[in-house]
């Protein structure tokens, strides 16, 4: 992609969002490639999620093919291509979580929240199962770094540890 082509886009890219850009990216002198990830984030936590559109600015901001952006958005389950619920509640089901029952926490979210627990397609970059208003997607995560108070889940940034399946209701009730 030209330099021209990149500037013309970057006339849709928020000025806000443009300078966090490229302030991120001074922190990779050395190689703009080491920025790829910090700007995934950027524009995740700006759009919601990373199209195609995405993709190819932000490798031609760092001087990269499309396919380099492309393999970290699809690697990482993290990164999405498709529009999540405003609230996005990711449940750990790794062991700890698991067996302190995580799978019933889920369900119990979904039902919460609105949400078909077995609607769309989890992973791969596809929005996770969200209610019909778009307040809620709830979807399964790997560990969480925080197995000693399991069972745990995310909250948009927000850690919730040793969740009962009793309190799901009242945590809903706040973010909604
Ligand atoms: S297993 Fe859930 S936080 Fe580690």
């Amino acid at each position: 992609m030209t330099s021209e082509a990149t500037s013309q886009q970057a006339e849709h890219i928020p000025a806000d969002l443009l300078a966090e850009i490229e302030e991120a990216i001074t922190h990779y002198p050395v190689s703009k490639r080491s920025a790829s990830l910090p700007l995934l984030h950027l524009w995740q936590n700006h759009f919601g999620f990373i199209d195609d559109t995405g993709i190819e600015w932000i490798a031609a901001k760092l001087e990269l093919t499309p396919v380099n952006i492309y393999e970290l958005v699809t690697f990482y389950p993290w990164f999405r291509r498709e529009a999540a619920g405003k609230t996005v509640i990711r449940v750990c089901r790794t062991l700890a979580c698991a067996m302190a029952g995580s799978y019933a926490l889920r369900e119990k979210f979904c039902e919460a929240a609105g949400v078909d627990a077995h609607a769309g397609h989890h992973g791969f970059g596809h929005a996770p199962p969200t209610s019909a208003d778009g307040k809620f997607s709830v979807e399964f995560v790997e560990c969480l770094a925080s197995c000693g108070t399991a069972p745990v889940c995310l909250i948009n940034d927000e850690l919730h540890e040793n969740v009962t399946t009793e309190e799901v209701g009242d945590i809903v009730k706040q973010y909604s």
